[in-house]
């Protein structure tokens, strides 16, 4: 491979790709399904399908993972990969700016091998005409010449397996979701598959912790891993720092208060979402645009980041004419 071709993939494939995942995230990753907890029902068909295109000397249909973020889209494409037994390249969809780019990934993959394409929801047009023709045929098209003389060529790719992962399923074009196999969707985790990660995660990290702990922890996690693993990390801070490194209600407690994150987990700007609500815009409806410029927030931070867990608390609805808290939402923040 010459020199600028290599540095362009080692862009592309970037392990970390569009994401801040810490050493510390990828260290407390469970690598195979015994290790990985809660998505029950999902990790059970995921197993069936490898198992079956083992038995049957086959590759792995290309699958898509979608989920709110933090639930573990890119933990179990690598688990897959690990239990298939084949190599993962990881990317992600704004990584991938030209044709050229995914073609010289897919083309560098070994036959079997899985790539992972996270937020694929955003792949440009030009580079999702590229991989139609790649999932279907595992081949590439390219024109030779211009003009009357220009030629089509195909270029065959080794069979490959697509993880495509992605928070926003909507905006997955028709014509590539029709080109999955199979589609998954990772759930929030409940408040004891939360716990037993951080126990996990807790035991991978050396640090005493007694199980009514974790749960504190895990109640406060939004029922995601990595907001849960996050948590641990700082409560484990607080505890070396002021209690001998000893984790117990207290500590956790300062610690949860210190990072503004209460009793359900939420944090202050989940709670300043719903305050504006309320008191500006007298419980909603309102457009998201109008919230996005009163608390100075990305319209998309909040749609996808903080609405979702917000929603599954019943705390938010969505409508036609716009957000409206809901009177659970009144209760938590003592608005009556
Ligand atoms: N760490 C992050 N996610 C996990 C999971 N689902 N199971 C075990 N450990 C994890």
């Amino acid at each position: 491979m010459i020199e600028s071709e290599a540095e362009n993939l080692e862009r592309v494939i970037s392990p970390t790709a569009g994401k801040d995942i810490s050493q510390f995230e990828n260290a407390l990753r469970p690598k195979l399904f015994h290790e990985y907890i809660g998505q029950s029902s999902l990790k059970d068909n995921l197993q069936i399908a490898i198992q079956a295109a083992k038995g049957r000397g086959e590759y792995l249909d290309h699958i898509l993972l979608h989920g709110a973020p933090g639930l573990g889209k890119t933990t179990l494409a690598n688990v897959i990969a690990n239990e298939a037994g084949v190599n993962i390249k990881i990317t992600s969809g704004p990584a991938l700016e030209k044709q050229g780019d995914i073609a010289s990934i897919i083309s560098n993959l070994e036959e079997g091998d899985i790539l992972f394409i996270d937020e694929i929801h955003r792949l440009k047009p030009v580079v999702e005409e590229v991989l139609y023709t790649a999932m279907e045929d595992f081949g590439i098209d390219i024109i030779i010449g211009k003009g009357p003389s220009a030629r089509n060529m195909r270029i065959n790719l080794p069979k490959f397996t697509l993880i495509g992962a992605t928070t926003k399923i909507s905006m997955l074009s028709a014509p590539l979701r029709s080109r999955f196999g199979s589609l998954f969707k990772l759930d929030f985790y409940s408040d004891e598959d939360v716990r037993d990660i951080v126990m996990r995660s807790a035991g991978l990290l050396n640090c005493n912790l007694q199980e009514h702990i974790a749960h504190l922890i895990a109640r406060s996690a939004r029922q995601t891993p990595r907001i849960a693993n996050r948590l641990l990390k700082r409560v484990r801070d607080f505890a070396d720092v002021r209690n001998n490194s000893i984790i117990d209600e207290i500590v956790v407690s300062d610690a949860l208060n210190a990072m503004g994150v209460d009793g359900l987990g939420l944090d202050q700007v989940d709670r300043e979402i719903l305050a504006v609500i309320i008191d500006k815009f007298k419980g909603g409806p309102v457009g998201l645009n109008t919230l996005s410029a009163a608390i100075s927030e990305e319209q998309s931070t909040i749609e996808d980041i903080y609405e979702p867990f917000l929603i599954k608390l019943g705390f938010l609805k969505r409508t036609h004419s716009g957000r409206i808290a809901t009177e659970r939402a009144y209760k938590h923040l003592g608005k009556f």
